[in-house]
């Protein structure tokens, strides 16, 4: 057991009202697997992406899903809208469990949950016009709005804040952050329920990339289209988002109200993320933020660390915590629905600690040497 006081539950079973579920995930993993061995191959391994997932996603509501790269948060998306064949756990959708449901059987809700790549240059077919783009999926799912289907893309070309008269044009005359809404549009011509960004603005200049998340904002406030909006920091989402998931290495370490992650996190990796964000304002009025140094990569999904797989980078870790993995629950202190899987967590604040944290070993011992001169005086 946790040194702090736990209470076992549910996600999103608050006391606060949370939005009716459009979309639960629970325990969701996928395991690539491995091959290799000659003459004849087999299973060696599997890279463990994602690794037992519980998200919600409320009706209208936007849930952001935050990690550094490679800790599996495309992998969750691309399963989400079954781009992926999930290796175990369960998507519901609106009630119906499509977690290995057939084509014929994801059809009648295949328009309802679309998704938006990072990439907008790739995303978009180079040798189709922009009408062409917004109106195919209206083509493959036989819909047919009133009015026609170019007079519904010139609506939405409006919509995203494009000329309805470029329609003819293609990808190319447009700049990444028109092309990205050109993906919205397309995004938007099935009138979803659930959009999946994937890092949506990541690839644009950082000029453009306020501009494309407050058109989604847009999307999602005006038409209560629900949002996992997937992002690398905690910057991007923070005026989108009205919950927030953290993920590192396959699993989610703590999920919670915007309020509760960006003002009293409590998983030292939540600490790290938002310290690493030097525009994030914590409080309009409150003091700057330690910076915490993450150093070092995520280490290899094919062979993570035992018991709490962020252990070899944190500054907290403890003999328990390479032996017994961290339950994601609502420790003491926590708000109702705010949930962290640490044995030792941080306190609830965003007080500048008193020294700067730095994380890897090899780099403490470089730096302590450092400030006690050069080790060949001593
Ligand atoms: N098809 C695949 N086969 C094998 N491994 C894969 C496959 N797709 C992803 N992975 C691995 O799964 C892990 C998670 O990848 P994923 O793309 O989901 O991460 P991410 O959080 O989206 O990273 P990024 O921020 O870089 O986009 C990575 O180690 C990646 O190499
Ligand atoms: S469980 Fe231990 S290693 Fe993991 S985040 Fe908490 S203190 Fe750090
Ligand atoms: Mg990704």
């Amino acid at each position: 057991m946790s040194d702090n006081l736990t209470l076992p539950t549910q996600q999103g079973s608050t006391d606060t009202p949370s939005p009716e579920p459009l979309l639960q995930v629970e325990g969701l993993t996928k395991h690539f697997p491995i091959y290799g061995g000659f003459p004849i191959k087999r299973k060696v391994g599997a890279v463990q992406a994602v690794d037992g997932v519980d998200l919600t996603v409320g009706v209208g509501e936007s849930v952001g899903l935050v990690g550094e790269s490679g800790c599996g948060k495309s992998t969750t998306g691309r399963l989400i809208t079954r781009l992926l064949e999930p290796s175990a756990g369960r998507i519901t959708y609106s009630g119906q469990d499509i977690t290995h449901a057939s084509r014929r059987q994801l059809a009648p809700v295949r328009s309802e949950i679309q998704m938006i790549f990072q990439d907008p240059y790739s995303s978009l077919n180079p040798r189709q016009t922009v009408g062409t783009i917004i109106k195919s999926p209206m083509e493959v799912n036989g819909i047919n709005p009133p009015g026609g289907r170019e007079a519904k893309v010139r609506e939405l070309l409006e919509l995203v804040g494009l000329n309805p008269e470029h329609y003819n044009r293609f990808p190319h005359e447009f700049s990444g952050g028109q092309r990205q809404r050109i993906g919205v549009a397309r995004a938007l011509s099935l009138n979803p329920k659930l959009i999946v960004a994937d890092e949506p603005v990541s690839a644009l200049d950082v000029s453009i990339q306020a501009q494309v998340v407050n058109l989604m904002q847009k999307v999602q406030e005006e038409m209560g289209i629900a949002f996992l909006f997937i992002a690398h920091d905690l910057a991007v989402v923070r005026h989108f988002s009205q919950r927030l998931a953290v993920m590192y290495l396959g699993k989610i370490v703590e999920v919670g109200d915007r309020d509760s992650i960006y003002n009293a996190p409590r998983h030292p990796y939540t600490h790290a993320l938002l310290s690493a964000v030097p525009e994030v304002e914590i409080e309009d009025e409150g003091p700057a933020r330690e910076r915490i140094r993450l150093s070092g990569d995520v280490p290899s999904p094919i062979h993570p660390p035992s018991g709490c797989r962020f252990r070899t980078r944190c500054w907290k870790a403890q003999d328990k915590c390479a032996t017994e993995e961290p339950p994601l629950v609502q420790i003491s202190g926590n708000r109702p629905g705010h949930l962290t899987a640490c044995h030792f967590p941080e306190d609830p604040t965003t007080e500048p600690r008193d020294e700067d944290v730095i994380l890897d070993p090899a780099l403490r011992a470089l730096e302590s040497d450092a400030e006690d001169g050069p080790a060949d005086k001593k």
